[in-house]
């Protein structure tokens, strides 16, 4: 205390958690200058990551969120976040301690956290090699650079106008081959990662060679339980495939889908864009026989 009578100093509270921040709200709260030290880039610990709260299941997020904003406003806390305590000396009312702040490569004062740093990440998108490896770019076939280019002439824009060119490319080829898409990334001015992270998040889209007719076989569960297991069976056992494969003349595939949306017609298969009802195994195979024909 000073003569007023008055609470001086600092204190250091280590680790941005509930009890840290608790901690800092109360002793900046009695008078204190708070340093708030968490190594994680931002306050808010393993709290920030649950649902509810044992045992007695409160929201964790209305728990947290009102310290956390006033922790972040508070004019007596000072957050360190990204930083680690590396020592300490000293005693008793007269401690120093030294902090190592990690680099951010961004400019706090600036990030409104849109994260396109993340999409744009060196470190993230190429791999760290001791010596550096130069991978040789895969030529595109002339053919199928002629029709990427007649796809993206259609589509001329940013990243919304990837989902209908990569349908357009899958439904031209049937499969997503990586030289159309590192090209597509050349042609589009993007890096190949962002292009990958649609091409396999949606199902529809193959990265591997697919056959000339895809047979889809649903296995949500009005057609599982009207016998879906049994028509991949039949049809796997007609191709003398496995699930998932394409024939040797690349002329099946056979995959299984989740609900298409039409369970009144359980079992349900799809034939590239056709859609077959009420399926036995036996009419299923003539399906595939009718394709062969
Ligand atoms: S479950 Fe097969 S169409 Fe819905």
């Amino acid at each position: 205390m000073n003569e007023n009578g008055r609470k001086v100093g600092s204190v250091m509270v280590v680790g941005g958690g509930i009890g840290g921040l608790q901690a800092s709200l109360d002793l900046s709260a009695s008078g204190y200058k708070v340093y708030l030290v968490d190594r994680n880039p931002a306050i808010g610990g393993v709290m920030a990551q649950l649902d509810k709260t044992f045992p007695t299941n409160d929201c964790a997020m209305c728990t947290l969120a009102p310290r956390l904003v006033d922790a972040g406003q508070h004019i007596n806390i000072e957050r360190l976040t990204y930083s680690e305590v590396e020592g300490v000396e000293g005693s008793a009312g007269h401690f120093k301690v030294r902090v190592k702040r990690k680099a951010r490569f961004v400019d706090e004062a600036k990030c409104t956290g849109c994260a396109e740093c993340v999409q744009h990440c060196l470190v993230r998108n190429y791999a760290y090699l001791e010596t550096p490896l130069i991978v040789p770019k895969p030529e595109i076939d002339p053919e199928q650079n002629a029709l990427l280019e007649r796809i993206t002439a259609r589509y001329p824009g940013g990243p919304e106008t990837l989902v209908p060119i990569l349908q357009d490319i899958n439904a031209e080829l049937n499969w997503l081959p990586p030289e159309v898409l590192g090209r597509l990334a050349e042609l589009k001015a993007m890096p190949l990662e962002r292009i990958l992270r649609i091409a396999t998040f949606y199902k529809a889209f193959s990265l591997v060679p697919r056959g000339k007719y895809i047979i889809r076989v649903c296995t949500g569960t009005a057609c599982h339980v009207k016998g879906a297991p049994r028509i991949i069976d039949r049809c796997a056992g007609e191709l003398g495939i496995h699930l998932g494969d394409t024939t040797g003349d690349m002329q099946f595939t056979l995959e299984e889908v989740r609900c298409l949306g039409c369970c009144g017609l359980s079992p349900v298969v799809t034939v590239g864009d056709e859609i077959h009802g009420k399926l036995t195994p036996t009419t299923a195979a003539a399906l595939i026989d009718q394709c062969a024909a």
